[in-house]
């Protein structure tokens, strides 16, 4: 079976009943307010994509996501092959979507042929002088105040009412690859940790974490920002502006990133995170427990919310 293998994920789309209130909270966090677009407000992180969050006007709600696919050639042929057209994003940076439905009624848009921002930034300059290396040397470390600088959109992490069924959607339409799947108990699967198959070029550990629950939702949505400095920054201001923190910071056991979870104004937790671990796609698939999801190497142990 052919699929479209993604070379990121592009776009988190969520709806919230008070767009003002959604983009404070937002900028706040660290993304830039695009403003509205027709009847979208986008938001852009720091790196080259045109946008990266989309808010609709509505019930609070989590709608779906689109993955960045290799080419339009790639974006026709899943269309072809799903019965579903290619629709044009009409947002800035122009491209193409095929927009699908998973089996819990989630909205997954393939996308490609978007023009990239030419001011995008990826890069964190200053060096750490740690583990004995002194590689900054007559330069100073100075933390910006402020919102932190969230770099891009790393990935997600959904409630799917059936892991095995949800699983094997993406798999077959997507090509994600396992990074660890957990259990309950001993043959009782409960959800995965997956990652894109970019063959021999590094990825994130995960872009998309399913987990099985009764009712399907969005469990969180999480931002690579610029380095520590800059989430403790971000952590601070978030603070100031008078939000409570939700979990944080610590280190995470899969994934190994530095965290910090916020609530957004609809309870919708948004991450923070940094220092995420690279996989390419020769790491074979691991079975953990579950105890081990939710814990950390260090820092907060998660609240009891779920
Ligand atoms: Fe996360």
């Amino acid at each position: 079976m052919s699929v479209a293998r993604p070379l990121d994920i592009a776009y988190v789309r969520l709806a919230a009943p008070d767009l003002a209130v959604q983009a404070r909270f937002l900028t706040d966090f660290g993304l830039v307010d695009l403003g509205l677009h027709g009847d979208v407000q986008l938001f852009a992180s720091a790196n080259e994509a045109p946008f990266c969050y989309i808010v609709e006007q509505g019930e609070a709600k989590f709608l779906g996501f689109g993955l960045w696919v290799e080419s339009t050639e790639a974006l026709e042929a899943l269309a072809a092959r799903e019965g579903r057209r290619v629709q044009s994003l009409g947002l800035p940076g122009g491209g193409s979507y095929v927009r699908m439905t998973d089996p819990d009624g989630f909205e997954i848009d393939a996308v490609a042929g978007q023009s990239f921002r030419s001011d995008g930034t990826s890069e964190c300059p200053v060096d750490w002088n740690e583990n004995g290396l002194r590689r900054r040397v007559d330069s100073f470390r100075r933390t910006e105040k402020g919102p932190s600088h969230v770099l891009r959109l790393g990935h997600l992490g959904m409630a799917v009412t059936d892991f095995r069924r949800s699983e094997g959607w993406y798999k077959d339409r997507f090509g994600l690859l396992t990074s660890e799947e957990f259990e309950t108990a001993p043959g009782k699967p409960l959800g995965a940790f997956m990652r894109l198959n970019r063959g021999e070029t590094p990825t994130d550990h995960h872009t998309v974490v399913l987990i099985e629950s009764p009712t399907p939702r969005l469990r969180h949505v999480a931002f690579e920002v610029a380095g520590l400095d800059d989430l403790m920054a971000g952590r601070e201001h978030l603070g100031q502006c008078g939000y409570r923190p939700h979990w944080g910071v610590g280190r995470h056991i899969f994934g190994s990133q530095i965290f910090d979870y916020w609530l957004d104004p609809y309870g919708r937790e948004h991450e923070h995170w940094t220092d995420g671990d690279q996989l390419t796609a020769a790491i074979s698939p691991k079975l953990v427990p579950l105890s081990d999801v939710m814990g950390v190497q260090w820092g907060a142990e998660r609240p009891s919310r779920d």
